[in-house]
This record gives C-alpha cells, sequence and structure tokens, in this order.
C-alpha cells in the first residue's frame, strides 16, 4: 500500500488522493484536504499525560459531534474502510492517508515514514477538537494536551491549512453561502494552491504575513473566528514568517510536525520500525498437486526493484529461482537445488513524481517438482548483465533462511473460486500433506463486522473444511469448504490451520482476491 500505488495487483488508497486533487471528491472539495484533516481531527482529543486517544480511528463514532461538521469525514473513512485487513487497522490507513495527501500534494517532498501498529477504538473518545471561535489559550492548552508546544501549535496549524479550506455549507458564519449548496460547498481556500504538486507549500504563510487576504480564519469579517491570526501571531510572528521566507524550512517543519501528529497514540500501542522498501519480496505462492503422477507445482511472484527504473523490460536481468527442498538442506553442489528461471510479469510503481521512488517489476515462476521433495523455501538469484558486457550474480537468501514456502497446507487454485462480487460462495479446496499427520483443518476468514459500519472491527469467523479426496500417488489429502463472504469491495483474508492432538500447523493471511472469480461470476 505505501510503495505500489498504480500498476497490476495493487491494492493502495494512495490513488484516491495522489497526484493530488486527482479524484473529484465535488465543487469545493478537496480530498486529499480531507484526508489530513481526517487524521487531525481523530488526534485532536489526544491527552498525552494520560495517554488517552490520538490516532485510533475514535473519529468514526464522533461524526455526529458539532465540532466534526462537514462530509469529508465520512468520505475518508468510507473511501479507507476497503483496504482494512487483519494486519492494516483503520487508524493505520487514517495515518498513511495523511502521509499520501502530504506526499502527493508537496510532489514527493513531504515523505512521513510510516509505522505500523495503531489498533482501533471500539467507541467514541472525549470531545476535544478546537473550534475557530475559542480564546488562544484555549487553543494553547488543547495541543498542549495532544503534545504540542506554542510553536509546534503555530507550525502543525500552517501545515494543515495549506490545502483547502473553510466550507460555506458547514460554516456559513465564516464563508457566506453564495452559490447552490446543492452543486458547490461554498468553499473558500484558505491559500490560492490547492492541487497539483505543489498545493503544499507555504503560501498559506507568506500570504499570511503579505497581509493577502485569503485565509477565512486570519482574515475573516469576525475576528472571534479568526483563530488562524491568534495562533500564527502568538509568538509575535517569528515562526510563521520563517515558513514564509522558506518552503524548504516549511516543508521540513512540516515533516516533523504532521509525523509526529500520526505517531500520536494511546498509551498500549507500540508502533513497528519504519516499513521501508525490501529488495526482494515474494507474494502469491502457490503449490498444486495432482497434475501429474508423483509432482506437484509450485508457482510464485517475487518483487523486485527496477534497475531502469520504466515500466520496460530491464534488459539484460535474469531471475533465478533456487528452490530448497522440504527436508531443508541447503543448496550445495553435493545436494543440488531445482532451479527454475522467472520471467517478468507485471510492473508496479508509486505515484508521486519526485522523493526517489522507484518502479517494481514481479517476476513469475512455475516449476513442477517431485513431491517426495517438496520445498521449504527458495533463493532468489539476480543476474545482470551491464553494457561492456560484464555479468554480475546477486543471491538473495532473506537472511540465510531462505524466503519460506510450507508445503504442508496448500491453497489449490484450480479446485477454488471466488463468488464474492456475485452469489458471496467461496469455493476453496486445499492440500494438506498426509505425512504431517493431521485430521482436522480450519479456515479462519477475516471479515469486517458490522459491515456497514464507517470503523468496522475485523473479527474472525473459523470454518472446518471436509476431507473430499485423497489423490493417489500425490501424497496429499484434499479438504473443502463452500463459505458465504460478505458481498462487496472489503478486502478479505484467510488463515489456514491444520491440527492434530499434539501438533498445529498455519498459513497466514492469504488473499480472497488473488482466487480467480467462480463460472458466470463476472
Ligand atoms: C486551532 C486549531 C484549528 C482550528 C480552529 C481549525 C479550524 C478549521 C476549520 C473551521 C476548517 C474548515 C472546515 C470545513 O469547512 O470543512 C478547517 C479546515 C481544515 N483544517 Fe483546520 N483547524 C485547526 C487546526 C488544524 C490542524 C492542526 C490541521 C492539520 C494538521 C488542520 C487541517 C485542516 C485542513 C486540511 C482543512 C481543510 C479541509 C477541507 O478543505 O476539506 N486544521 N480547520
Ligand atoms: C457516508 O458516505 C457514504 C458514501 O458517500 C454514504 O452512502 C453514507 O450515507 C454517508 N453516511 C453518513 C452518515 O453521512
Ligand atoms: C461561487 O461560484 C463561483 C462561480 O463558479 C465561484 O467563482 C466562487 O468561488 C463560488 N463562491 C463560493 C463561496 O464558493
Ligand atoms: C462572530 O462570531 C461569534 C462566534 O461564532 C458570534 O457569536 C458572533 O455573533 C459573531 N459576530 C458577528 C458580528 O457576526
Ligand atoms: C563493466 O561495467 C561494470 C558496471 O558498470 C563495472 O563494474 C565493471 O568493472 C566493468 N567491467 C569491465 C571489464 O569494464
Ligand atoms: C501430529 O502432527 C505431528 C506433526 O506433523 C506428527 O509428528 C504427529 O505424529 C501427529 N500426531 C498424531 C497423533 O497423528
Ligand atoms: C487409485 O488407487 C486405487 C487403489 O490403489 C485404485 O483402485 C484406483 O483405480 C486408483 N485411481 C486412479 C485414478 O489411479
Ligand atoms: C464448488 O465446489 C463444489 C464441490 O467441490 C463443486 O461441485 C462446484 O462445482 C464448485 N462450484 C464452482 C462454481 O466452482
Amino acid at each position: 500500500m505505501l510503495y505500489e500505488h498504480s500498476g497490476y495487483h495493487v491494492n493502495s488508497p494512495a490513488s484516491f488522493v495522489v497526484p493530488c486533487g486527482r479524484v473529484p471528491f465535488g465543487t469545493g472539495r478537496n480530498g486529499p484536504a480531507e484526508w489530513i484533516r481526517t487524521a487531525y481531527h481523530d488526534m485532536a482529543n489526544a491527552d498525552v499525560v494520560a495517554g488517552t486517544g490520538g490516532i485510533d480511528a475514535s473519529i468514526g463514532f464522533e461524526l455526529d459531534r458539532d465540532e466534526n461538521p462537514g462530509k469529508g469525514f465520512n468520505e475518508t473513512l468510507f473511501n479507507l474502510r476497503d483496504f482494512m485487513t487483519a494486519r492494516t487497522s483503520m487508524s493505520d490507513l487514517i495515518a498513511m492517508g495523511a502521509l499520501f495527501a502530504a506526499g502527493g500534494c508537496s510532489g514527493g517532498k513531504v515523505l512521513l515514514p510510516f509505522r505500523g501498529g495503531r489498533i482501533d477504538a471500539a467507541g467514541a473518545g472525549p470531545k476535544g477538537v478546537p473550534r475557530p471561535e475559542e480564546t488562544l489559550e484555549s487553543h494553547e492548552a488543547a495541543f498542549a494536551r495532544q503534545g504540542f508546544n506554542q510553536e509546534e501549535m503555530i507550525g502543525l496549524v500552517a501545515c494543515g491549512h495549506t490545502l483547502g479550506g473553510v466550507h460555506g455549507v458547514d460554516f456559513p458564519q465564516i464563508v457566506a453561502v453564495v452559490n447552490d449548496t446543492t452543486t458547490d460547498d461554498n468553499t473558500q481556500t484558505f491559500d490560492p494552491t490547492n492541487d497539483g504538486e505543489s498545493a503544499f507549500d507555504n503560501e498559506v504563510a507568506s500570504d499570511f504575513v503579505s497581509n493577502i487576504g485569503n485565509n477565512p480564519l486570519a482574515f475573516g469579517h469576525n475576528v472571534t473566528t479568526n483563530s488562524d491570526g491568534r495562533i500564527f501571531n502568538s509568538d509575535g510572528g517569528k515562526l510563521i514568517r520563517a515558513m514564509a521566507q522558506s518552503n524548504d524550512f516549511f516543508l521540513s517543519k512540516c515533516q516533523t510536525l504532521l509525523e509526529k501528529m500520526i505517531n500520536t497514540v494511546p498509551k498500549g500501542v507500540t508502533l513497528g520500525e519504519p516499513i521501508e522498501i525490501i529488495p526482494v519480496k515474494p507474494s502469491s505462492l502457490y503449490a498444486t498437486v495432482g497434475d501429474s503422477l508423483g509432482k506437484m507445482t509450485v508457482s510464485g511472484l517475487v518483487r523486485l526493484v527496477s534497475r531502469e527504473n520504466s515500466w520496460d523490460a530491464d534488459p539484460g536481468r535474469q531471475v533465478k529461482i533456487h528452490i530448497r527442498p522440504r527436508s531443508g538442506t541447503p543448496c550445495s553442489s553435493t545436494t543440488p537445488c531445482t532451479v527454475v528461471e522467472a520471467t517478468e510479469f507485471s510492473w508496479s510503481r508509486s505515484l508521486y513524481h519526485e522523493g526517489g521512488f522507484p518502479y517494481f517489476k514481479k517476476y513469475q515462476f512455475t516449476q513442477e517438482i517431485p513431491t517426495a521433495q517438496g520445498i521449504a523455501a527458495f533463493d532468489v538469484e539476480v543476474l545482470d548483465t551491464a553494457s561492456n558486457g560484464s555479468v554480475s550474480s546477486t543471491l538473495h537468501t532473506n537472511g540465510g533462511k531462505g524466503f519460506p514456502f510450507d508445503d504442508t497446507i496448500l491453497t489449490q487454485p484450480k479446485m477454488t473460486c471466488n463468488g464474492q462480487k456475485s452469489s458471496g460462495i467461496f469455493n476453496l479446496t486445499i492440500a494438506v500433506r498426509n505425512d504431517a499427520g493431521f485430521r482436522e483443518v480450519k479456515a479462519n476468514f477475516q471479515l469486517p463486522q458490522p459491515l456497514d459500519a464507517l470503523v468496522p472491527k475485523i473479527s474472525t469467523e473459523s470454518t472446518d473444511l471436509k476431507k473430499i479426496d485423497q489423490p493417489n500417488h500425490t501424497g496429499y489429502t484434499l479438504f473443502h469448504t463452500q463459505y458465504r463472504l460478505p458481498v462487496g469491495t472489503y478486502t478479505l483474508t484467510y488463515d489456514l490451520v491444520a491440527s492434530n492432538a499434539t501438533k498445529t500447523v498455519r498459513r497466514l493471511f492469504n488473499e480472497v482476491s488473488e482466487i480467480k472469480s467462480c463460472p458466470g461470476s463476472d
């Protein structure tokens, strides 16, 4: 989601807001602005001393409050919801949404490192979003509660108010409604630059210090609601002048402050290390049994960073998969591994135009191996031929262990089909290795509940699979279930669990969307 925004088989909310302002959200509406404002309002009831609130998706339960007017919050959550999984909470998506908005609208200049692990609240938090008619003292107290001192308050407000504006439909006392409200939100923007790759810039600050009266929260007709003016002047105008003078300074302040905002989380939540691009990323690993006697077919994709940084084929690159047998014996000259060439299959990339993000290439491999040999893991060898003809070879071994590919429990793609978009029936067949001695096989589906909630909980529903066949000479037993999935566009996953009295083996986080649609269901 973070790095692959566009291309084959990608699933990222980035495309809603990158490039900046691309999706028409309605006249006077600005998607990236709505996503940043959603993150702030979700965080704004944080009490960092008590360790409560922060980015926790409680905003989804707080939309009836008069401190949260406007359609933007609902729509943000509505769009993000489809990307929720057991491993991507709504609060992580809200943080990522702010990251995409700032990244896309700054042309890749404001790039927040992303740490995952936020946990969604089960209900509303206390009130606490600042309103424009409050006093400066009240705003300082609110930001202090959120963990931001006076200088950080000035900076964060300027960083938020570089995008979007005040909607007359929601704040008629600040921006007069002059146009038809059924087709136009009657928005007055904080500054004139609101889409494209420099929308996120210091103009909100430079206009303020030059007395150019765009910002309705600084130059509005009613001084009571001119909170930006009071906040920007609260240190004598020192910081806002510095932000006005240098766009680079503005952007680096925003980078720091927005990162602090999205990483404000309740106590008990520990965020992981920033997610970086890894050089080799496997996906879609399947093995089918029973195609031919005593053989199984292993297949998968490996993602590499494109050497050419384009969607054209990378010339002179060869990718070889070294299959380590089930016994785990490392490949050597005495016990050679099966080696199969992987071929270029697809590309994907970030939608930021700057920021040094690479194109990715996915390479596909398919290989028949003896079932008795099996597979435990694989290594990825990348051979590059330079223009002078010299060949360099890199063997990626995932720290020596190989990239894991456990062949105990295997979804059978040819005998499985996905009716999520039609009947709702997921026709799942899996193969379990006989010598593992497992009798009980379950699939645990991770489903959003309730389905129509803006912030559903991802809960697990378990179903038993029935033994259907033990095909000759395969060494595997087939198990099957027909499971009813909720119809819709949710991202659904399932875990497979095989067990006996003493042992359990799991194959986790399998994607429903990778399975072909059932016949006649498109
Ligand atoms: C004292 C603090 C703040 C006050 C009183 C305030 C108030 C407001 C108001 C009244 C609006 C107009 C909303 C609408 O018409 O939909 C607005 C918009 C916005 N605010 Fe703030 N805000 C504050 C701080 C922040 C902060 C810290 C951020 C983020 C870092 C932020 C981000 C935004 C954004 C992006 C918009 C534009 C939304 C859109 O165009 O849909 N605000 N703010
Ligand atoms: C939220 O937005 C969705 C999609 O635009 C809409 O169907 C739904 O009615 C909205 N809910 C509320 C409470 O506004
Ligand atoms: C009203 O509509 C006109 C014409 O489209 C536009 O220029 C103006 O900015 C709108 N005013 C508001 C407050 O939305
Ligand atoms: C200014 O705004 C405040 C707060 O919304 C309101 O109470 C007051 O009546 C307004 N004054 C004028 C002159 O509109
Ligand atoms: C060929 O090019 C590669 C990479 O550009 C370089 O490392 C290598 O030394 C060159 N070899 C010869 C023989 O020029
Ligand atoms: C349970 O599974 C383990 C691991 O596959 C196996 O070693 C053991 O023999 C099995 N036990 C029974 C009672 O089948
Ligand atoms: C599988 O094996 C059984 C018993 O050995 C035999 O009766 C049957 O014909 C075989 N089936 C196939 C499809 O080879
Ligand atoms: C679903 O599985 C059952 C049992 O294996 C099979 O008879 C049926 O044809 C499958 N349905 C589809 C649509 O593949």
